[in-house]
């Protein structure tokens, strides 16, 4: 059995030999380099591949893949919002992704974040190295004040929510899908529209299917409370990034959460130091004192990379063995 990872970083290999180390009768080989057309005939003699990427994985790169004989493709990911799933089906591949590595990064980070905005750490922070250590006029906001609205009750959404009831906030949520636990607890309004009226904290853990895309626009915007924080740390085209710096210029907005960003795929994770930065509205966000960017690593803990590689693995290895795959992705 040959098992072919693409896109493996240096902080995965640990995982990646764990792995191996557990699984001697597998021939596991791998790249740095991410799955296109060009690089699948890497993967030419493996019965299965196991990828991460945030480019697409388009028709032509899974039509490569197929003609190097693999259709079995294992994500170390949540997301399959990349994958053209028509060719998928049509190919006959076979795709498992990682719905669950680490609820606890991603949450962590939005409510850590969600605090710094709150308590203006960032406004201090750029005043300390300013050397200036003056408190006034920065007052924080405590997160007991707040009404925090969760807009996602998956795994996600519901570590959040414990996060932030820790610190004493009111959560109030709104999901498509009721969790039975938490609507017996009450936790459920009736419609985004009522969680946009009520919440000082808003927080987006939905995925990024066409009825969620900008659902951050200037009328969501219009009916949130003045002050009102938004969090997204789930996909950037979720939110219209043109209205929300609309709402922080107008001070409706407070502060802004952002570790994912419309326009972030071939931006972040690469380092732009010395060379012309290709963004200016990034740019833009990044300098302003009441938004916090982050590339994309809300995710990136140890205890997340280790799921995401040992998972994929694990799925990969039960498809080409013919065995049930923990979590199949369903094509379409
Ligand atoms: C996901 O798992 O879908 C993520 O967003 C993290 C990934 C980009 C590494």
């Amino acid at each position: 059995t040959k098992i072919f990872a693409y896109a493996i970083r240096k902080d995965e290999e640990p995982f990646l030999n764990e792995w191996k180390e557990a699984h001697k009768d597998v021939e596991v080989d791998y790249t740095d380099q991410l799955l296109t057309p060009e690089t699948a005939k890497l993967a030419k003699g493996a019965d299965g591949v196991v990828v991460y990427q945030q480019l697409d994985y388009t028709a032509e790169t899974l039509q490569a893949l197929a003609d190097a004989g693999v259709t079995k493709m294992s994500l170390r990911n949540v997301g399959v919002d990349n994958i053209d799933m028509d060719k998928a089906k049509e190919l006959g591949f076979e795709i498992t992704n990682v719905p669950v590595y680490s609820p606890n990064a991603i949450a962590e980070h939005a409510a850590i974040q969600a605090a710094r905005v709150l308590r203006q750490d960032k406004v201090t922070d750029m005043k300390m190295a300013k050397r200036d250590l003056r408190w006034a006029p920065n007052i924080g906001r405590e997160v007991r004040d707040q009404v925090v609205g969760v807009v996602g009750t998956g795994h996600i959404g519901q570590v959040f929510m414990q996060i932030m009831e820790g610190f004493g906030a009111k959560v109030i949520a709104f999901d498509i899908f009721h969790n039975p636990e938490l609507e017996k607890k009450g936790y459920y309004v009736d419609s985004l529209d009522e969680l946009y009226k009520k919440a000082d904290v808003i927080s987006l853990h939905v995925p990024d299917v066409p009825a969620n895309v900008h659902m951050i626009n200037d009328d969501s915007i219009k009916e949130m409370k003045d002050g009102v924080v938004i969090v997204n740390v789930s996909r950037g085209p979720l939110v219209d990034t043109d209205a929300v710096i609309r709402g922080l210029d107008s001070g409706k907005v407070f502060g802004f959460v952002m570790d994912t960003y419309e326009g972030e795929v071939g931006v972040f994770n690469k380092d732009w130091q010395g060379k012309e930065f290709p963004d200016a509205r990034l740019a833009d966000l990044i300098d302003r004192p009441n938004v916090l960017v982050t590339p994309h690593t809300a995710f990136y803990t140890t205890h997340a990379v280790r799921n995401m590689v040992v998972k994929a693995f694990d799925n990969n290895y039960a498809m080409v063995e013919g065995k049930e795959p923990e979590t199949p992705v369903k094509l379409g």
